[in-house]
Parts: C-alpha cells; sequence; structure tokens
C-alpha cells in the first residue's frame, strides 16, 4: 500500500503535535519583564520614528537592556548620493539608549546589500576608495565610542548555502578576505573597547553555511582581525528541527569567543505551507524560541553576550512587508506578552 504524500505529512504533523502538548500555549496573563528573568542582556531591534511613540518606548524601556538600530545604523541611511553623512536618527535611538541606560548595539558596517550611491560613485582618483571605506568605519565607529558595546562589523559574508564567501563592492574593490579584516582594523583602530562581531543567517538551520562561518571566523583570527564576537541572526520558523539552535550554538562556542544571538524571530507565516494548524504553528514558535533561551542560558556567562529579539510587538516585525498576517514575535500589537514570551521565560529556567 502507498501512502499519499499528505498521509505521510500528516502522521508527521500528528506526532510532531504531540511534542507540544507540554507546551501551554495560552497567552499569560502577566509576565516578568524579558530582561528580568534573563541572566544575560536582552535586546531589540529600534527605529527612531518609532520611539516617538510613548506606548512603544515604554515597552522597550521595560523589556530590554539593549538596542540595536533596526536599519538607521546602516550605510543606506547613513551615507548621501553625495557621500555626505547624516546622523540625526541613530543619533536619536544612542540618545534614547543613554537616557534610559540601555546599552547600544551597532549594525552594521560593512554589508554585501548595501553599495550607496556615495560609494559608487566615488571619485577615485580625488579620493581612493580605500581611503573612503576606512574614514566611513572610523567616523562611525568613532561617533558612538564609549557607547555602543559592539559592532556587527561584517554581517552576512558567507554565501547562502555555504559555499564561500559572498561577491560585494567591497571584496571587489579590496579583496574577498581583505575588506573584511580592514573593516575589524578600522573598528578597532576608532574604538578600543567594542566588542567586534561577525555576524550571519541560518547557522542553525544550514550546518554546511555553519561549517563555513567558523572556517571565515578562523580565517580572519589567523589574519590577525580583531574578531571578539560571533553573532547568529536566528530568524528561524516553527518547523526548526528540535535541537538545530543548540547543536548551532554548540558549534559557534567552540571558538571560544563572545555570542551574541543577535536577530531572533519565528515566523508562523514562513511555515505555514507544511500543512500545520495555526495551533501547531505556535506550539511549533513557543518550542523554538524555549530552545533557544535554553541553550543560551547554558553557555558559559563569559560568551553570552546578548540574546536580541527582531522586535517586540508583532506589528513591528519587519516580516510583516513579507507577510501582513506573520506572528513572529513575542508580544501582540497590543504589546501583550504572547504564549511564546512564556515559553521563552521557561527556557531560561
Ligand atoms: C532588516 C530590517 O528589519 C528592515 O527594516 C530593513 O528594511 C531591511 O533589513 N538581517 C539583518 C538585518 O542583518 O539588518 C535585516 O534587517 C534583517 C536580516
Amino acid at each position: 500500500m502507498t501512502l499519499s504524500r499528505r498521509a505521510v505529512l500528516g502522521a508527521g504533523l500528528a506526532l510532531s503535535a504531540c511534542d507540544h502538548r507540554e507546551l501551554s500555549l495560552t497567552a499569560p496573563s502577566h509576565l516578568p519583564p524579558l530582561k528580568d528573568v534573563a541572566q544575560f542582556p536582552v535586546g531589540t531591534c529600534v527605529r527612531s520614528d518609532f520611539l516617538a511613540d510613548p506606548a512603544y518606548a515604554a515597552l522597550v524601556e521595560a523589556q530590554v537592556s539593549q538596542v540595536t538600530p533596526e536599519w538607521e545604523m546602516k550605510m543606506e541611511y547613513i551615507v548621501g548620493d553625495d557621500g555626505a553623512f547624516r546622523f540625526d536618527a541613530p543619533d536619536k535611538i544612542a540618545a534614547f539608549a543613554k537616557a534610559k541606560g540601555i546599552r547600544l548595539f551597532g549594525h552594521t558596517l560593512v554589508w554585501y546589500i548595501q553599495k550607496p550611491k556615495g560609494f559608487l560613485n566615488l571619485d577615485e582618483a580625488k579620493t581612493p576608495f580605500a581611503t573612503a571605506y576606512r574614514n566611513y568605519i572610523t567616523t562611525v565607529v568613532g561617533r558612538y565610542r564609549g557607547q555602543v558595546v559592539g559592532w556587527d562589523v561584517v554581517n552576512e559574508a558567507v554565501a547562502d548555502e555555504g559555499d564561500g564567501w559572498r561577491d560585494s563592492l567591497w571584496s571587489q574593490k579590496l579583496g574577498k578576505l581583505e575588506h573584511m579584516t580592514l573593516a575589524f582594523h578600522h573598528a578597532r583602530e576608532a574604538d578600543p573597547d567594542a566588542v567586534l562581531f561577525l555576524n550571519d543567517f541560518y547557522l542553525e538551520l544550514k550546518p554546511k553555511k555553519r561549517a563555513e562561518f567558523l572556517r571565515l571566523a578562523e580565517a580572519l583570527l589567523k589574519a590577525g582581525a580583531p574578531l571578539t564576537g560571533l553573532g547568529t541572526q536566528t530568524h528561524c520558523g516553527p518547523e526548526l528541527p528540535p535541537g538545530a539552535i543548540k547543536a548551532a550554538l554548540a558549534d559557534i562556542a567552540s571558538l571560544g569567543l563572545p555570542i551574541h544571538i543577535s536577530e531572533m524571530d519565528v515566523s508562523p507565516a514562513r511555515a505555514r505551507g507544511l500543512f500545520k494548524s495555526r495551533a501547531e504553528l505556535e506550539a511549533g514558535q513557543a518550542r523554538v524560541y524555549a530552545e533557544a533561551a535554553e541553550a543560551f542560558s547554558q553557555l558559559p556567562a563569559r560568551q553570552r553576550f546578548a540574546f536580541t529579539h527582531w522586535g517586540l510587538r508583532d506589528k513591528d516585525s519587519w516580516l510583516k512587508h513579507e507577510d501582513p498576517t506573520d506572528t513572529p514575535l513575542m508580544f501582540d500589537d497590543q504589546g501583550r506578552p504572547k504564549a511564546c514570551a512564556a515559553a521563552w521565560e521557561r527556557g531560561l529556567r
């Protein structure tokens, strides 16, 4: 007798669903603030315009001890088409963090996706590319020296499937590894204290990509780059196999450097095509968050740099642009804690 694909999948789901029964799926009426339950800094990404909303600002202040500018500390915001820099928005975020006694994390200096016209239109006869590159990094890092606790110096350098390192404007102009070692040296020159990170995504989903990420980290260290932290973004889904995050963190921790879970969200919408009911998607989401909390908590204290959620309220998530019905974060649109937030906190204990 041949089983239909749906029957095979259905059987699999039935089994996987029973794994989640022990997870309470009711939203908690009250939950201690995320930062009060964790034995490490808890962060979120923020946008300067959102901070003008008192309810949003109050939620950030109550729940986290670190903030990452979601996009306003990237080249796409700072570098004008004429090469001039603007800092009004990141300065607002820095001022908010300072006023609230919240740590500030810098994101991100060099990213393959960003190639602003200010660099593309550079008159290299007047200003060599390497000079403009160094000037950008030392100016941005130097501006927030003494406040930023860490920087994503290089973001998403490993190819999607782990087959080597990405090509980019930066690699073409300055060399595949060289542009990265230079970025770390320039950042260290501008700030002697900030933790300097290599950051990437899908390290929990793709072991081959994770292996290449660690090879790149070792190559940077061998080349003398002041790489002093590893960031794993952890944008994932409820279908992520149990144990995947635990295995990834153990691997990444093997280099002995501080680790930043830098951008976590768990997207039910991205898993919707897997024949899962809403209840199963939410149970899977709670399980994944709980595993991440537990695995991160089990790292040595010196390696627990911070755990950053890529947003707090569902409605603020970048994933809403992909699917407006997505609910990937810890809090609902009204800022109330969800079942996955309770699961995350339980995972810390
Ligand atoms: C995203 C922001 O959330 C969006 O608002 C922006 O439009 C695009 O970038 N990995 C990263 C982050 O390192 O910088 C990305 O943030 C999400 C994926």
